[in-house]
This record gives structure tokens, C-alpha cells and sequence, in this order.
């Protein structure tokens, strides 16, 4: 399968408007990549896409990607968007898909209960897009030649949703990871993915689920919980936020350690984290554990 990484940075992106910390600066200046946020593309054939997460940034990533434009007056190739959560950075760009496109809309029955609140997604043409509620761990068709499912993992509701107490391992509907399997010519289920976007702690299951997997990309928010707090830029550390922090021995490369996996990708950065700087010791760290950190535009063969 393919896979280009439309965004990788998180919410906010890179430079975040509101923010002038070292990175968003250097990223305004041109020192390090600028992220977009949240999203991949996925395809089996070259042909027919699906796009993971719709964030705000959408309309921009579509422009800057080729496989992406339409192949006609009015056709597209994008026949599935599926979201992992509510989260304003993987809903915001639907509002971008309201042009009378033809596409299916997967998602777990609690996230399309969510977007069905929302009066402002029936900008999303009922006539030409199809919502398909998806069970947990049910595998279906989101395009030709490619099987996914979704499965839930710890995580909280949107922040937009956030009630007096919230739990920020919650497992059920709300926060889904995504395993991606496509068919090998003789039909027979062949490459396997996983996409993990978010993710507030790394569980024994969740090891032996993935591993043997020939991609995993996986949340790679913060590098340190504690990293927004330290550099004044807001109240909350990653698990607060439902991310497990990479680095530390409770962080996410040590726990992956022993995880068999063809390729590991960070995705999903926050604006505060040294992975944004290609030159930062933190990403040679990382690298040096056999991870690739996400960027714009990256393509990936799984
Ligand atoms: C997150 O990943 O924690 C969310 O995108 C935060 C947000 O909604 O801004
Ligand atoms: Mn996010
Ligand atoms: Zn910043």
C-alpha cells in the first residue's frame, strides 16, 4: 500500500498562529520544515485514496498533493475519509469536502453521533456523502483492494466535549486506531499498517497487536509530558491531552522497544516538540532507535 503523510503535525500545526516558542519561529523563518496538521492519504492501487483525518489545513494539503487532484471535471480520487476521533484537528476539514463530491464518511458510531450534533456538517452534502457508522474491530472495505479496522485505544473524548472529570484512558468509541490491510494479488490479506494518531498509554495488548506489522505510525505528540509546561506554553502535560510522551523509560519508543515492526514514523507532533528540528539531539535519539519522524509530503510503501 501507499501512504502520504498529508499533515504531521498536531493540533495547532507548525508555526501555530498564536505562538512565537523556538520552533514556530524557526519554522517561520524557514529553518525547520513547517507541519501541517493531522492527516494521512492511503491507497492500495494509486488510484482510489482514502484520507485519514480531515484536518483544517485539508484544502491546502490536497493543493500540494498530486495524487490527490482531481483526474477530471469534477472527479476526484478520494473515495473514503475516515476519522479517529473528534478532535477538532482530524473533524475541522470536512467543512472543506462540501462541494458536492461523492465519498464515504467512516467512523465509529459514537464519533458520526458527535458530527451528527453538529448542525454545520450537513455542509457535507447528504446527497453526494455517505456516513457509515463502523464498528469496533470490524473489518471493512474503505477502498478497492484495502481492509481496514478500527479498534479502540486509551483516549479521552474531544476537548470541545471535556465535562468537570475527564478520563484520559478511556477505551471505547471515542479514540480508534486504524489497521490498514491490503489484499495481495491472489486476494489473501498481505501488508499490514497500523495508524495510531493518539494514544494516552501503550499497553501489553496493544504490543501484541501490532507487532509482526510492516508499518506502524504512531502518536508522537509531545516529547516529554511535561514539555508544554516547562516551556510556558500551556497547563498540561501530553497524558492530560490523551498523548503518551515519546522519549523516558514510560515513553513510547522504550515501550515499542521490543515490538517487531518493518518501519516505525512518528506522526501527529506538537509545535513544542524537538522532533520538529531535524538537526535536534532528540531526533537523532529517536532515529537511532529505528524510528522516522513524519513529515509533509513524506511517502511511504508499506
Ligand atoms: C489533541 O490531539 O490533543 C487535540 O487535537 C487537541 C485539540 O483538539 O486541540
Ligand atoms: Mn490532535
Ligand atoms: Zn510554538
Amino acid at each position: 500500500m501507499q501512504i502520504i503523510i498529508l499533515g504531521a503535525g498536531a493540533g495547532g500545526g507548525l508555526p501555530q498562529w498564536n505562538c512565537g516558542c523556538r520552533n514556530c519561529d524557526a519554522a517561520r523563518a524557514g529553518r525547520i520544515p513547517a507541519m501541517t496538521q493531522s492527516s494521512i492519504a492511503v491507497s492500495a492501487d494509486g488510484l482510489n485514496w482514502a484520507v485519514i483525518n480531515a484536518s483544517p489545513d485539508l484544502r491546502e494539503q490536497l493543493g500540494a498533493t498530486r495524487a490527490l487532484h482531481p483526474t477530471g471535471l469534477r472527479v476526484s480520487p478520494i473515495r473514503s475519509v475516515l476519522v479517529t476521533n473528534g478532535d477538532l484537528d482530524h473533524v475541522a476539514g470536512l467543512l472543506t469536502l462540501r462541494e458536492s463530491q461523492p465519498f464515504d464518511l467512516f467512523a465509529t458510531p459514537a464519533i458520526q453521533a458527535v458530527l451528527a450534533e453538529n448542525p454545520i456538517f450537513q455542509a457535507m452534502n447528504p446527497q453526494f456523502v455517505t456516513r457509515k457508522p463502523v464498528a469496533l474491530d470490524q473489518p471493512f472495505a474503505l477502498l478497492p483492494g484495502l481492509t481496514a479496522r478500527l479498534f479502540a485505544v486509551p483516549g479521552k473524548v474531544p476537548l470541545y466535549l471535556e465535562g468537570e472529570d475527564v478520563q484520559t484512558d478511556l477505551l471505547g468509541e471515542q479514540t480508534v486506531g486504524v489497521e490498514l490491510t491490503a489484499q495481495d494479488g491472489a486476494g489473501q490479506q498481505g501488508r499490514r499498517a497500523y495508524y495510531i494518531p493518539g494514544c494516552a498509554t501503550v499497553p501489553d495488548w496493544l504490543k501484541a497487536r501490532i507487532d509482526g506489522a510492516d508499518l506502524l505510525m504512531f502518536d508522537g505528540t509531545l516529547w516529554q509530558d511535561d514539555e508544554m509546561i516547562r516551556a510556558g506554553l500551556g497547563r498540561k502535560t501530553g497524558r492530560r491531552m490523551g498523548h503518551a510522551p515519546v522519549s523516558g523509560a514510560d515513553g513510547s519508543i522504550a515501550a515499542l522497544d521490543g515490538v517487531r515492526l518493518g518501519q516505525r514514523i512518528f506522526v501527529h507532533m506538537n509545535n513544542s516538540n524537538p522532533l520538529a528540528d531535524p538537526g535536534s539531539p532528540e531526533t537523532a535519539q529517536a532515529v537511532a532507535a529505528g524510528w522516522q519522524i513524519g513529515r509533509d509530503g513524506m511517502e511511504i510503501s508499506a
